[in-house]
């Protein structure tokens, strides 16, 4: 089987191969950096395909707080995004695996599952949050993320779908492997 679904309770974690920024889904999480700048990677391309509204109000945020740390995640617009909401989570910049970068990529993805149920979304999709730019290998982000995104799933009120949507085929074979 080329594509691989995970029941957990009554919600179900779906990989699959494709472009975030053309999802349907209630919230599409961008994998960020501290100031909600517009950047480069699977940022650039949200910030992109969401157009000035996206962009304006990631500004809007920022005015009002500090930087994100990693771990965090806030939403914004999603302008002519298919989507509702942008979820904007900051992963950690990869450092050797020792200096909490794996409890950091964890919070990441549970506090925009947990940010998505507070907003009452039952939808969301996510990019391979700081495998990029940010260096994280990839198997055990894919690892990391898929059991915090099950515990954080056994919780939820209203998130009922979660896609994950990779880009490059290394990274959808990965979080293939990693799911089975
Ligand atoms: N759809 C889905 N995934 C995408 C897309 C897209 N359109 N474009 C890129 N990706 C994938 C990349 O292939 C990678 O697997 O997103 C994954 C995350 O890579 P990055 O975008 O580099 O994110 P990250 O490693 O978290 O680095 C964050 O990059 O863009 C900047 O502003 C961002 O400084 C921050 C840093």
């Amino acid at each position: 089987m080329n594509s691989e679904e995970i029941l957990v309770g009554h919600s179900v974690i779906k990989i699959i191969r494709g472009d975030i920024t053309q999802e349907r889904v209630d919230a599409i999480v961008n994998a960020t950096n501290p100031s909600l700048r517009p950047g480069g990677g699977v940022c650039g391309a949200i910030h992109r395909a969401g157009g000035q509204a996206v962009t304006q109000d990631c500004r809007r945020v920022m005015a009002e707080r500090q930087p994100l740390v990693p771990g965090e995640a806030v939403a914004t617009v999603a302008g002519d995004l298919k989507a509702r909401y942008v979820i904007h989570a900051l992963g950690p910049v990869w450092k050797g695996g020792k200096q909490g970068e794996p409890e950091e990529l964890a919070s990441a993805y549970r506090n925009s599952i947990e940010l998505a149920d507070r907003l009452g979304l039952s939808s969301i999709a996510f990019p391979s949050i700081s495998t990029g730019i940010y260096g994280y290998p990839l198997m055990p982000a894919a690892n990391i993320a898929l059991r915090a995104l099950r515990a954080a799933l056994e919780r939820t009120r209203t998130v009922r779908e979660v896609r994950i949507v990779l880009y490059d085929p290394d990274s959808y074979e990965a979080w293939l492997a990693a799911a089975r």
